[in-house]
């Protein structure tokens, strides 16, 4: 079959199938190109289910550019507290202000304009630009290059330079293909696109992809070769490294010492508890004294100390373990940096997902007596 006719056909079904199947999310309901914008900026690297209450609370609370141009600092980190990748909602914020700035506080057309907003990369200026003004813009993320792949037999190692350039080639000659499908539907690109991303998480997965009733298993090579298993050739994954991290919950009449990161660093701006990374490997009790006085901590002899929890976490390629102890002081120690807050005042602050775990760990001894 000519790549032109199978292109043709494979349009043809996924829109038939994007009709009958696509999942009903809440910002499939709207065209509104900052709704869109939001949506694709939150699905990096966060499954559906985990982001539709976050995206629902962040339009209810931030229903315009404008105000997510104005909002605090501390407001926007609190809405994404808990999504991760914190830089994120930082350029989010930032596009939005050049927005206001540069575009009248319309979400520009123009993919090139799109394209220059930070935060936003070639795969979500695509997405919205297809979303939301259903242009034939290409889209090429995970779930994409897994499904195509698949059906065009390319055992070549995406990430390399030729092999991609020629995935989003073939992810550009579908899009414009959709335009010549649907005369009476004005969402062909928008479909198309949105077809590829679903047929990706609900059929085409990772492991155990549903091959079966898969709309384009006639046309897809691996499903002929029996090599979904293989494809795609993502090379070798880099090693997951151990990290290993102490934490102090250091408490003193009933308030806890907490931090606010630096700009710059993973997590910038987020609160978190007095913390230091440690060696991977250590039994010795006296170790977390040791740390505290790297930390300046100098009131030891104030200080009853208990073990309070482990919470493990991965970030990246890292798989980070954080210890925690509980630190009670009997005497207001005048030299640690930080602020004194009441566990009822943490839900007011953002604080990263390891360190929101402490917190609620840290109110729970405090409530019980220790
Ligand atoms: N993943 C990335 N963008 C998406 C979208 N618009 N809908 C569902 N899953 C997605």
């Amino acid at each position: 079959m000519n790549s032109h006719l199978k292109n043709s056909k494979l349009v043809s079904a996924l829109l038939d199938w994007f009709a009958a199947n696509a999942r009903d999310l809440p910002w499939r309901r709207t065209r509104d190109p900052y709704a869109v914008w939001v949506s694709e900026i939150m699905l990096q690297q966060t499954q559906v289910k985990t982001v539709i209450p976050f995206w629902e609370r962040w339009m209810r609370e931030l229903p315009t550019i404008e105000a997510a141009a104005k909002a605090p600092s501390e407001k926007i980190h609190k809405l994404w507290e808990g999504l991760g990748y914190y830089t994120r909602v930082r350029n989010l914020q930032k596009a939005a202000q050049v927005i206001v700035e540069k575009h009248g506080g319309k979400f520009p057309e123009n993919f090139d304009d799109v394209l220059a907003l930070p935060g936003i990369g070639r795969y979500t200026a695509g997405a919205i630009c297809s979303i939301a003004f259903d242009q034939p813009t290409p889209i090429l993320d995970g779930n994409v290059i897994r499904v195509l792949t698949r059906i065009f037999g390319i055992a070549e190692n995406p990430k390399e330079k030729a092999t991609n350039a020629r995935l989003w080639n073939i992810a550009e000659e579908l899009v414009q293909n959709s335009k010549l499908k649907i005369k009476n539907s004005k969402l062909c690109c928008s479909h198309l696109n949105q077809s590829l991303m679903e047929l990706g998480a609900l059929v085409c997965t990772p492991r155990n992809a549903q091959c079966l009733i898969c709309p384009v298993k006639k046309l897809c090579v691996a499903f002929k070769e029996n090599r979904m298993e293989e494809l795609p050739n993502l090379g070798k994954r880099e090693a997951a490294t151990a990290r290993r991290f102490m934490a102090f919950a250091i408490e003193h009449a009933g308030k806890f010492l907490v931090r606010q990161r630096p700009a710059g660093v993973v997590n910038a701006h987020l609160w978190e508890f007095p913390n230091v990374e440690v060696g991977i490997k250590s039994g010795d009790p006296q170790e977390v004294f040791a740390e505290l006085d790297a930390l300046r901590f100098t009131d030891r002899d104030n200080a009853k100390l208990k073990q309070l929890c482990t919470v493990k976490h991965s970030i990246t390629r890292y798989r980070i373990t954080l210890e925690a102890f509980l630190i009670s002081l009997n005497k207001h120690p005048l030299k640690i940096e930080g602020v004194w807050i009441a566990p009822t005042k943490f839900d007011s602050l953002a604080f990263s997902s390891a360190h929101k775990k402490l917190a609620s760990a840290a109110a729970k001894s405090i409530l019980s007596g220790r």
